[in-house]
C-alpha cells in the first residue's frame, strides 16, 4: 500500500508537462494501480493538460478504476465541448464503466450530441446501464467467454457462436452498435487466428468510433496475424486520426520488429495523437521485449530516484575511494609489474641448457 506522500510523487510526475510523455502515461497508470481518492485527483487534476492523447487516457483510467468517486470530473469532462472529441468520447465511455444509474440521465442527453463519436459512446454506455439494471451481469451470461483481459468493457460478448456467425453480426451495419460491440468482444474472447482476421475485416466499416474499438481489441488480444490490416489502417490516407492511434498503440502492444519498423515511419506524423500513439507504443515495445519489471513503474521509479540520491550523497566519501584505488593499481603496474616483466624477458633471452 503506498503512502499519500508516495502517491502525490507519482501524481506531481503526471500533471507535469515538462516531464516525456512516456513518463507521464507510467505514472498514469501507476496510479491506476495503485487507486484510491488522492488518485483519482491527479489523475482529474491532469485534464486542463494540452496533450489529447494524454487526456483521453486518464479518462479510461477512471472508467476501468470504477471508482464512484471520479463521476463528477468524468460529467465534467464529457460536458466541456473545447475538449477533444476523443477525451469527451472515453468521458463518457468511462461513466458507462463505472455503472452507477445515476448517469444514466447525462447519458442519454449525450446521446444526441453533434459530435458523432461522443454520441454513439453515449448510446452505448446507455446500452451497458440498461444490461445491468436488467441483471445482465448477475445472470452470468451462460454460454459466453470470459473476459481473459480484466478489461470493462462498454459491452458484454455475445452468446458463443462459430466465427462466420458472430463476423457476420460484427459487420452488419444495420444492428444497433451495442449487438456488433458484443459480437466483438464474443470475438476477442476466442483469440484465435480466425476471429483475430474476421475483427480485422471490421476496420473496413463506417463508424470511427466501432474502428477505433476494434483496433483496441486487436491490441489487447496480441496476435501478429492482425500486424497487416492494422497497418493498412495506420497508414491509411484521411483515416480518423482516434483510428490511427488505436492501431498504432495496437501495433506497439504486439511487439515484433516489424511492428517496431511501421510505428518509427510515423513517429514524426503531422497528427499529433499519432505521432504521441507512435512514442508511446514504441516505448511499450520497449518494454515487452526488454526487461524492465513492469511497465506501470512510475513508484520503481521514485526509489529509483531516491537510491540515486543516497549515492550523490556518499560522492566524496567514494571520490576518495576511487582515488587511493587507481594510485594503487597505477604504482602497482608502473613499479612492480614492469620490473617484473623486464626480469622475466631477461631470463628467456638466456641460452637454454639442451637436455642430453
Ligand atoms: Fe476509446
Ligand atoms: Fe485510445
Amino acid at each position: 500500500m503506498a503512502s499519500e506522500q508516495e502517491v502525490a510523487a507519482v501524481g506531481k510526475i503526471l500533471v507535469n508537462p515538462k516531464q516525456d510523455l512516456t513518463t507521464r502515461f507510467r505514472a498514469l497508470f501507476t496510479l491506476r494501480n495503485l487507486g484510491g481518492p488522492e488518485a483519482i485527483e491527479w489523475i482529474s487534476q491532469t485534464f486542463v493538460d494540452d496533450s489529447a492523447l494524454l487526456k483521453h487516457e486518464l479518462a479510461y483510467c477512471l472508467g476501468q478504476m470504477q471508482d464512484e468517486r471520479a463521476i463528477p470530473t468524468l460529467e465534467t469532462v464529457l460536458k466541456d465541448t473545447t475538449q477533444e472529441p476523443m477525451v469527451r468520447h472515453e468521458a463518457g465511455e468511462a461513466l458507462g464503466a463505472i455503472g452507477n444509474i445515476k448517469v444514466l440521465d447525462l447519458l442519454k442527453e449525450y446521446s444526441e450530441d453533434p459530435v458523432i463519436e461522443v454520441a454513439e459512446t453515449c448510446q452505448l454506455a446507455v446500452r451497458r446501464l440498461e444490461w445491468l439494471i436488467s441483471g445482465g451481469d448477475q445472470k452470468g451470461e451462460k454460454g459466453t467467454d470470459g473476459n481473459p483481459y480484466c478489461s470493462v468493457d462498454p459491452a458484454p460478448p455475445a452468446q458463443r457462436k462459430t466465427v462466420h456467425e458472430l463476423r457476420t453480426q460484427l459487420l452488419d451495419e444495420s444492428l444497433p452498435l451495442f449487438e456488433r460491440y458484443r459480437a466483438m468482444f464474443a470475438l476477442r474472447n476466442l483469440g484465435t487466428e480466425e476471429a483475430v482476421l474476421a475483427l480485422g475485416d471490421g476496420l473496413q466499416c463506417s463508424s470511427a468510433l466501432f474502428r477505433h474499438e476494434i483496433g483496441y481489441v486487436l491490441g489487447q488480444i496480441q496476435h501478429p496475424a492482425s500486424i497487416p490490416q492494422l497497418q493498412a489502417a495506420l497508414e491509411l490516407d484521411g483515416e480518423n486520426a482516434m483510428v490511427r492511434h488505436e492501431c498504432a498503440e495496437a501495433l506497439g502492444s504486439i511487439g515484433k520488429e516489424e511492428c517496431m519498423k511501421i510505428l518509427e515511419r510515423y513517429r514524426k506524423d503531422t497528427e499529433r495523437v499519432v505521432k504521441e500513439s507512435c512514442e508511446v507504443a514504441l516505448d511499450m515495445l520497449e518494454y515487452e521485449n526488454g526487461t524492465q519489471f513492469q511497465y506501470a513503474d512510475g513508484l520503481l521509479r521514485l526509489q529509483g530516484e531516491h537510491q540515486h540520491l543516497r549515492v550523490t550523497m556518499m560522492h566524496p566519501i567514494m571520490i576518495g575511494i576511487v582515488i587511493v584505488n587507481t594510485s594503487i593499481t597505477v604504482i602497482y603496474w608502473i613499479f612492480i609489474l614492469t620490473e617484473a616483466f623486464h626480469r622475466k624477458i631477461e631470463e628467456e633471452d638466456k641460452p637454454k641448457d639442451n637436455p642430453a
